[in-house]
C-alpha cells in the first residue's frame, strides 16, 4: 500500500517561516534601526526557531508506545520451514522494558547535543571578543575646555584637546568654537569637528590664525590636562584630502563630502565650557544663536543622515 503523507515524516509547520521571517527582519532592522527593528527581528527568530527545534525534536521526547507482538497459530509448513532458533546472527536487543527511548535515539540527540555545546565552547568567546568591544565602554564623555571667559564673544578658536587623557595623544581631537554669547539668557556655542564627514580627514578654518592676527594663543589646563586655543577668523573651513569645503556653520559647499560637519554638543558646567558627545548635521539654516540646526544620531564618515541614501549605509557600532 502507498504510504499516505502523514507517513513520510512530521507534518509541516508555520515554524521555520517565522524563523526566516524573523532572519529577514533583524537584517533589515540592522539597517534601518538596529536597536528597535533588529532587536524585534531576533525575537522572532528566537522565538520561532525554539518552537521549530522543539517541533523537530518531538519524536525524541514522545513516549514510545509499547506494541503489542502479533500472535497467531503457525501452520505445520511454516514450523518445518522455520530454522532453528540456534541458526544464524543474532536478533537485535530489545528494548527493556521500562526504557523510555531506544537507544540508537539517545546517541543521536546525545551526539546533536554534545556537537552543538562544542560548537558553542568553541564560537561564543570567539565571536564575543571579536564583535563585543565596540559596543561595550561607549560612554559619554566630557571634556573641560575651561572659563568662559577664555571664550570672548564672536572670536572663533581652534580648539585641540584630550578627550580622555588616560587613553594619551590618540585621543586628542579638534573643534572651532564660537561664542554666540546668549540667547533667552542661556549661553550658545558653535561648536564643530573638524573631522571631515566624507572620509574623516582633519578639515582646517581657511583664514588667518594666531600671529597674523597678532594675537597669542591661549593654554587652558583642566582635568582634561591642557586646552590650546588658537584664535582664527575663518571664512569656512577646508579639508585637505578630496576639498571638501564647509561655510562657518559647517554647511558643505563643495566637495564630496555627504552633510555638514559634525558638532559637539555642550553644558555650562561651574563657569566652564565643557564639550559632550557629538553628534552628526544634515545641514544649518541660519547662522550663530539663531541657527536651525538639523541634527542626527552621530554617523560614520561618508554616511548619509537624510534622504534616501541613508538607508543603504550598515550598521555602525555606537561610538563619540
Ligand atoms: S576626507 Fe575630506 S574631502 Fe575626503
Amino acid at each position: 500500500m502507498t504510504p499516505g503523507p502523514s507517513e513520510h515524516g512530521p507534518a509541516p509547520t508555520i515554524w521555520p517561516l517565522g524563523f526566516a521571517v524573523g532572519i529577514a527582519v533583524g537584517l533589515v532592522g540592522l539597517i534601518i534601526d538596529p536597536e528597535v527593528i533588529g532587536s524585534l527581528g531576533g525575537v522572532i527568530a528566537i522565538v520561532f526557531g525554539f518552537m521549530w527545534a522543539r517541533a523537530a525534536t518531538g519524536d525524541m521526547r514522545a513516549h514510545v508506545p509499547v506494541v503489542q507482538a502479533e500472535v497467531r497459530e503457525a501452520t505445520p509448513a511454516e514450523i518445518a520451514a522455520a530454522p532453528s532458533a540456534m541458526e544464524g546472527e543474532a536478533a537485535m536487543p530489545v528494548t527493556p522494558a521500562g526504557q523510555k527511548m531506544p537507544r540508537s535515539r539517545f546517541l543521536e540527540g546525545a551526539t546533536l547535543g554534545l556537537g552543538g555545546l562544542i560548537g558553542a565552547i568553541v564560537t561564543v568567546p570567539v565571536a564575543g571578543v571579536a564583535l563585543l568591544p565596540p559596543f561595550l565602554r561607549q560612554k559619554g564623555h566630557k571634556v573641560d575646555l575651561g572659563p568662559l571667559s577664555a571664550f570672548p564673544e564672536g572670536k572663533w578658536f581652534i580648539t585641540t584637546f584630550i578627550v580622555n587623557p588616560s587613553e594619551g595623544a590618540v585621543d586628542r581631537r579638534t573643534a572651532f568654537i564660537r561664542n554666540n554669547g546668549t540667547l533667552n539668557n542661556v549661553p550658545s556655542f558653535t561648536i564643530i569637528s573638524n573631522r571631515c564627514s566624507h572620509l574623516g580627514c582633519p578639515t582646517q578654518a581657511n583664514g588667518p590664525t594666531g600671529a597674523i592676527l597678532g594675537q597669542k594663543n591661549v593654554t587652558e589646563h583642566t582635568a582634561n590636562g591642557k586646552i590650546l586655543l588658537r584664535p582664527v577668523v575663518p571664512a569656512g573651513f577646508g579639508c585637505p584630502c578630496h576639498g571638501s569645503q564647509f561655510d562657518v556653520e559647517g554647511n558643505r559647499t563643495a566637495g564630496p563630502a555627504v552633510r555638514a560637519l559634525d558638532r559637539y554638543s555642550f553644558e555650562i558646567d561651574n563657569g566652564h565650557l565643557v564639550l559632550l558627545s557629538t553628534y552628526s548635521v544634515s545641514h544649518v539654516v541660519g547662522t550663530g544663536a539663531q541657527a536651525k540646526i538639523y541634527k542626527y544620531k552621530l554617523a560614520g564618515p561618508g554616511q548619509h543622515v537624510d534622504g534616501p541614501e541613508q538607508w543603504f549605509y550598515p550598521l555602525q557600532p555606537p561610538h563619540h
